[in-house]
């Protein structure tokens, strides 16, 4: 799926040779500051390496339309954003960035169940605390029904409990429709439950 060589960008990341496979779970860990954002980022073109070459499905990652890209490859930040209105309305904003059309409200309806969130189609948003605000994030990713799900500690604002469920959600999402995912997390605990590899990654090296 995504294969570096000889990535460099800034003095963050330095990477020689990395290969993800279609179809798995990667788990991404490493101290504060070490470069995961950043190496998220690289993969979807969010920001562009300053020498080397990053492929996803054997093309060179620049060669693709951005929006097209990212569409496929689609990031969940770390801190994302929640857009004003409904939780329907953040729904159809993200379809409306990503060029889809507006899916029915059914579907908006078994995302929240998906990832657990027992809330109206149109609360408002922006009421949500910080764990529901992860959750929503995560459903809208969701609802783009991505190739390759980029996710930056998804799971970094809930209990543990509520961690477990959602991460078994998304992981079994993912392998159910042959999608491939990638996750920083800060628990090595979620990385062995869940992933299929695991890359350290510090101060800009995958060690
Ligand atoms: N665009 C940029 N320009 C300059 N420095 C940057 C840029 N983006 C990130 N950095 C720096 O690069 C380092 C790695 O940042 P990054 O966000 O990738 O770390 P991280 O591993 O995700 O950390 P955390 O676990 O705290 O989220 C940090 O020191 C950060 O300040
Ligand atoms: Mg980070």
């Amino acid at each position: 799926m995504f294969k570096l060589e000889n990535v460099k960008f800034k003095d963050i990341i330095e990477i020689n040779e990395l290969k993800i496979e279609d179809n798995l779970v990667t788990a991404v860990l490493g101290p504060s500051g070490g470069g995961k954002t950043t190496f998220l980022k690289l993969l979807n073109n969010m920001i562009s390496a300053d020498t080397g070459k990053i492929y996803y499905k054997n093309r060179l990652i620049e060669d693709y339309d951005p929006v097209k890209l990212r569409r496929k490859v689609v990031m969940l930040p770390q801190d994302p954003q929640i857009f004003k209105g409904s939780i329907a309305d953040n729904f159809k904003f993200t379809e409306e960035l990503t060029a889809k059309k507006y899916s029915d409200d059914e579907v908006y309806k078994e995302l929240l169940k998906k990832v657990s969130l027992d809330k109206n189609l149109f609360d408002a948003a922006e009421k949500l605390s910080g764990g529901e605000r992860q959750r929503l994030a995560l459903a809208r990713v969701m609802l783009l029904e991505p190739d390759t799900l980029l996710l930056d500690e998804p799971s970094s604002s809930l209990d543990l409990e509520t961690e477990e469920k959602i991460i078994d959600m998304v992981v079994k999402y993912a392998r159910n429709n042959c999608r491939t995912m990638i996750m920083v997390t800060h628990s090595p605990d979620i990385a062995d439950e869940f992933a299929d590899r695991i890359i350290n990654i510090e101060k800009g090296k995958i060690v």
